[in-house]
């Protein structure tokens, strides 16, 4: 039974890459043939004189940052991505939402080479590698997810691609959105020549527990320093050797590195999104940490109401292009003259409530999502503590989107949020201020960046009678200033 659970939180990981299966075929002349084709995919592969200038701008920016103390900048990141080519048709949406053409490195790796409509290649796409044959090495194994195995074998082909010059190397599906100014910014903070293993812990309980809890789920990102991407590139043949009998590949890369002796460092700010559904309510609470990735785009509804899934990324990204570092960072606030408490994903969603709740009590999402498998278990599902779903005026927030922004000054950035639907209920209690004349929210947050998870920031509430929005400035709250 846990093996069938267990294939069922990969399925989609499989599903969505092109089964090899066909590879099992048995060839008599095998390293010959394997040879000619090595030969053939990098001879004949197009578009490579295109990367050309990018490349060498990168290259620029290199040597002049590649002094080892020089600051963590963006080519310092090595992104690999594996990919297939039927889903690359739609999912290219979501990587050249994030991907800089002329700014990052890396590369995606598809099961075969690209046709139709994604011939020209695109030059917003990272450029393309047609994954290795590895029919040989797989027969010769046995392996039992040969998928898996082209996805682990990835990491080596990325490193290979790359040999210097890069400090972080990051892998992921092409089904995730990184925030790479985020992921600079907090790996900046880490030693390079270390071995670190960043990644994110599945927010299904489950999901960890049948494979492990020291494992980053890989799809959202994993993070490996210099010398562990390295160890883990020379040490590859023989560690899938090892751990061919495994049928995750994310298990496998744990297993691997665990055998260069390092662990797992898991980040907040790194998402796997083991849900289903609605995942607005986990959006517009998220932990206090940089936001780094969201995975699994093609498994939940849109993030943005009345938008489909590419626009709704693509919304996500003026925000996050606007300040990624609060991006999603909660700041919660009280307009005392109504009896209000506020909730702000910054860029995401606003949250009024008609009533005056903790702090402590607002962190948890709302629940608006559902279990990543269906599952008779008991709670709890999530590793995170939730707020229901409820229809008690005092505990239903109203809820407002991001609708746009505007650096209105050198000091100040806007964003602005829209209701999405009217709430439907009566006023929290007799007395207690109605919220539901307020169509629109202005958010003015100061143009700085906000790297560290400090304390969260405060807020002046304003609301002219007569008018239908709110207006909320951010600022650094007062050092004795503690409000519930
Ligand atoms: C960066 O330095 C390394 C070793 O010091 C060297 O091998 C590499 O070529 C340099 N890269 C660039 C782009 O200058
Ligand atoms: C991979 O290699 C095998 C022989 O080892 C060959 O039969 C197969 O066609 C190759 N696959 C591709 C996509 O070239
Ligand atoms: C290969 O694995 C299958 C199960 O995945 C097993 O039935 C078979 O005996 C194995 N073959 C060898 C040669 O180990
Ligand atoms: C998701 O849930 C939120 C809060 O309940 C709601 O406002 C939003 O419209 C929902 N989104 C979709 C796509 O249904
Ligand atoms: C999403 O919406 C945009 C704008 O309306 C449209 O151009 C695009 O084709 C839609 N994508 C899908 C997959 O429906
Ligand atoms: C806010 O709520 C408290 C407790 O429910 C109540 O005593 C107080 O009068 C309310 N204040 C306003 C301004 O409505
Ligand atoms: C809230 O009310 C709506 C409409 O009556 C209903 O569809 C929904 O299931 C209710 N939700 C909860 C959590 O009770
Ligand atoms: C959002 O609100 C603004 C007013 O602040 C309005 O101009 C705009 O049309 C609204 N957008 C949507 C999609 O309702």
């Amino acid at each position: 039974m846990s093996s069938a659970i267990k294939s069922s939180a990969i399925k989609e990981r499989l599903s969505n890459i092109n089964h090899v299966a066909t590879l099992y075929k048995t060839m008599v002349i095998f390293g010959i043939v394997f040879y000619l084709c090595y030969i053939f995919f990098h001879v004949t592969q197009p578009n490579w004189t295109k990367d050309l200038f990018s490349v060498s701008t990168i290259e620029k920016t290199l040597q002049k940052s590649n002094a080892t103390d020089s600051p963590t900048h963006i080519s310092h990141l090595l992104i690999g991505l594996i990919g297939s080519e039927k889903g690359w048709y739609h999912r290219k949406d979501y990587i050249e939402s994030w991907w800089r053409p002329n700014e990052m490195r890396g590369y995606l790796h598809l099961d075969e080479d690209p046709e139709g409509e994604l011939v020209p290649w695109s030059s917003a796409s990272p450029p393309y590698r047609v994954s290795d044959n590895l029919t040989k090495f797989l027969e010769e194994t046995n392996a039992s997810a040969p998928v898996q195995i082209r996805m682990v074998h990835g990491i080596m082909e990325t490193v290979r691609e790359y040999q210097e010059g890069f400090r972080w190397l990051v892998m992921g599906d092409d089904d995730s959105i990184f925030f790479v100014d985020n992921m600079v910014d907090v790996l900046a903070k880490y030693d390079h020549t270390k071995y670190y293993y960043f990644g994110g812990q599945s927010e299904f309980i489950l999901s960890n527990y049948w494979l492990s809890f020291n494992m980053g789920f890989g799809g959202a990102g994993l993070i490996f320093s210099y010398p562990l991407a390295k160890a883990l590139a020379n040490d590859m043949e023989s560690c899938l050797r090892r751990y061919a009998y495994l049928d995750s590949a994310d298990h496998i890369t744990m297993m691997c590195i665990a055998d260069i002796g390092v662990n797992l460092s898991p980040h907040k700010g790194i998402h796997q999104i083991d849900l289903r559904g609605n995942i607005s309510g986990f959006l517009s609470y998220h932990p206090k940490s940089l936001l780094m990735s969201l995975h699994h785009f093609d498994m939940i509804e849109p993030i943005f109401p009345t938008m489909n899934r590419s626009e709704s990324t693509r919304h996500l990204m003026k925000s996050a292009n606007a300040d990624q570092s609060r991006l999603l960072q909660q700041t919660i606030c009280y307009h005392i003259q109504r009896n209000w408490s506020i909730s702000i994903s910054w860029g995401y969603s606003v949250h009024i409530y008609e009533k005056v709740i903790s702090r402590g009590w607002l962190q948890n999402p709302i629940e608006t999502f559902n279990t990543w498998v269906d599952t008779d278990w008991d709670p709890p599902h999530y590793m995170f503590n939730t707020r229901l779903l409820s229809n008690d005026s005092c505990e239903a927030p109203h809820v407002f989107f991001f609708q746009s922004t505007e650096k209105v000054s050198e000091s100040s950035i806007f964003t602005s949020y829209n209701r999405s639907s009217s709430r439907d209920l009566p006023p929290c209690e007799d007395g207690s201020y109605s919220a539901d004349y307020v169509s629109h929210i202005h958010v003015y947050s100061p143009a700085l960046k906000r790297i560290e998870i400090d304390r969260c920031e405060c807020c002046d509430v304003a609301s002219l009678d007569g008018t239908n929005y709110m207006t909320i400035k951010l600022r650094e709250c007062r050092p004795n200033e503690i409000i519930a």
